[in-house]
C-alpha cells in the first residue's frame, strides 16, 4: 500500500521543517510547499539531509490558488494539509494590519476550498495561544475563554480558527483539529534545523542566542516589575521537536478516524510556566556561559503570564512533552553556533 502523504504548507519555516522530519521519521510521504517570504531553502536541505529522503519541495505562495491549484493539488495525491504557511510576527501586524489579514486569512481560505475541490479531507492548523489573550485564571485549558486579540496577528489566528470551524461544520467531509502552541523553543538535535530569524530576533530564545554568540551586544528583559514571582513575564516553552511530533499524532488521529468531532482544539504546551529571568538562568547553566543581559522597560502588548494545561492533548492525542528545558536549552545554543560556525 503506499504511504499516506500529507502537504506541509510552509514547511520551510521553523516549526514546518522539524514536523516534515517527524512525519517522515514516522512513516509519511510529505511535499513542502513555502513561498520562502520568511523561510530559508537550507531548511528544505537540512529535512532532506536528517531523514535521507529527497523530498519534493514546490516553492508558492498559498495565497495564489490557481497556483496551488495546478502545482499542488493536481499534482500530488496528499488527503492532509499542515498548514503552517502564516505571517507571525506580532510588531509587525501592528504595522501592516491588511497584510496580515489578506495572507493569513487568504492562504488558510484557498487550502479549504481546494480540499474540497480536490476531495481531500484532514487539516490542521497552527494555532496560537495567543488566543486566550491575558488569561483570568492559569494554567489555560482549551475551554478557557479566547479574548480579543491584542495584535493583528493574534486576531488572524482567532479568526483562522473560525474559518476551519465553520467550514468544517458545513463541508461534511472536511476534518480539522487546531493547535494552539505555547512558545516553541530549542532545535532538531541533529543541529541541521532551527530557527533562522530574519534581522533582529523579536522572540526570547533567539535573542538569547545570538548574545551568546555577540551578534547583539546585550539581550534586554522586557519588565521585573509584573506581578509574577520574580517580576519577569512567564510563558511556557516547549521544544519544537515536542510540538512537531504533536502534528504527527493529531493528523494520524484524524487519518484513523479517531477524533471525536469534526473540530478540534489542543493545547500544546509542557505544563510549566517559566519566567524570562529563569530562562536566562537556565540557559546559562545548561551551556556553562554567562549572559549579558539588563532589565529593560516593559514591551507593550505582552502579557503577564500564562501557561498550558495540556491534559486534553495528553489524555486525547497520547502525547506528552519529553524534552527537558535545559536540553532543548543546550539544542539551540549548538544549533546557533553551527549557524554561526562557531567552534567548541
Ligand atoms: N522577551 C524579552 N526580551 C526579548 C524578547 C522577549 O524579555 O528580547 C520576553 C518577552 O517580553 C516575553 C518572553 O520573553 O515575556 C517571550 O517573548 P517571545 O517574543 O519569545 O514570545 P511571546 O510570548 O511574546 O510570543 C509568542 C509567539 C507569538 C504568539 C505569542 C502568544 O512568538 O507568535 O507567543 O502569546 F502569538
Amino acid at each position: 500500500m503506499s504511504k499516506h502523504c500529507v502537504l506541509v504548507s510552509g514547511g520551510a519555516g521553523y516549526i514546518g521543517s522539524h514536523t516534515a522530519v517527524e512525519l517522515i521519521e514516522a512513516g509519511y510521504d510529505v511535499v513542502i510547499a513555502d513561498n520562502l517570504s520568511n523561510s530559508d531553502l537550507r531548511a528544505v536541505e537540512g529535512v532532506r539531509q536528517i531523514t535521507g529522503v529527497d523530498v519534493p519541495f514546490v516553492e508558492i505562495d498559498c495565497c495564489d490558488r490557481e497556483r496551488l491549484a495546478s502545482e499542488l493539488f493536481e499534482r500530488y495525491t496528499f488527503d492532509s494539509v499542515i498548514h503552517f504557511a502564516a505571517f507571525k510576527a506580532v510588531g509587525e501586524s501592528v504595522q501592516k494590519p491588511l497584510e496580515y489579514y489578506r495572507n493569513n486569512l487568504t492562504s488558510l481560505m484557498n487550502i479549504i476550498e481546494l480540499m474540497r475541490r480536490y476531495g481531500r479531507h484532514n487539516i490542521l492548523f497552527s494555532s496560537s495561544c495567543t488566543v486566550y489573550g491575558e488569561p483570568d485564571k492559569q494554567p489555560v485549558t482549551e475551554l478557557t475563554p479566547r479574548k480579543p486579540a491584542t495584535s493583528p496577528y493574534g486576531n488572524t489566528k482567532t479568526m483562522c480558527e473560525d474559518i476551519l470551524r465553520d467550514s468544517v461544520a458545513a463541508y461534511g467531509d472536511l476534518r480539522g483539529i487546531a493547535l494552539r502552541y505555547f512558545n516553541p523553543i530549542g532545535a532538531h538535535p541533529s543541529a541541521l534545523i532551527g530557527e533562522l530569524p530574519r534581522g533582529v530576533p523579536q522572540n526570547l530564545v533567539p535573542y538569547i542566542t545570538q548574545t551568546a554568540a555577540g551578534i547583539r551586544e546585550c539581550l534586554s528583559v522586557f519588565g521585573n516589575d509584573y506581578p509574577t514571582p520574580d517580576g519577569s513575564n512567564i510563558r511556557d516553552y516547549i521544544d519544537v521537536v515536542d510540538l512537531a511530533r504533536a502534528h504527527v499524532v493529531a493528523i494520524a488521529r484524524l487519518i484513523e478516524g479517531k477524533n471525536k468531532e469534526n473540530y478540534e482544539i489542543f493545547n500544546v504546551g509542557t505544563g510549566n510556566g517559566v519566567s524570562v529571568l529563569e530562562l536566562v538562568r537556565r540557559f546559562e547553566e545548561a551551556n556553562s556561559l554567562k549572559l549579558n543581559y539588563k532589565i529593560a522597560d516593559r514591551r507593550a502588548g505582552d502579557i503577564v503570564a500564562i501557561w498550558a494545561d495540556p491534559t486534553r492533548a495528553n489524555e486525547e492525542l497520547g502525547w506528552h512533552a519529553t524534552r527537558n528545558l535545559d536540553d532543548t536549552l543546550r539544542s539551540a545554543w549548538a544549533w546557533e553556533k553551527r549557524v554561526r560556525g562557531i567552534e567548541e
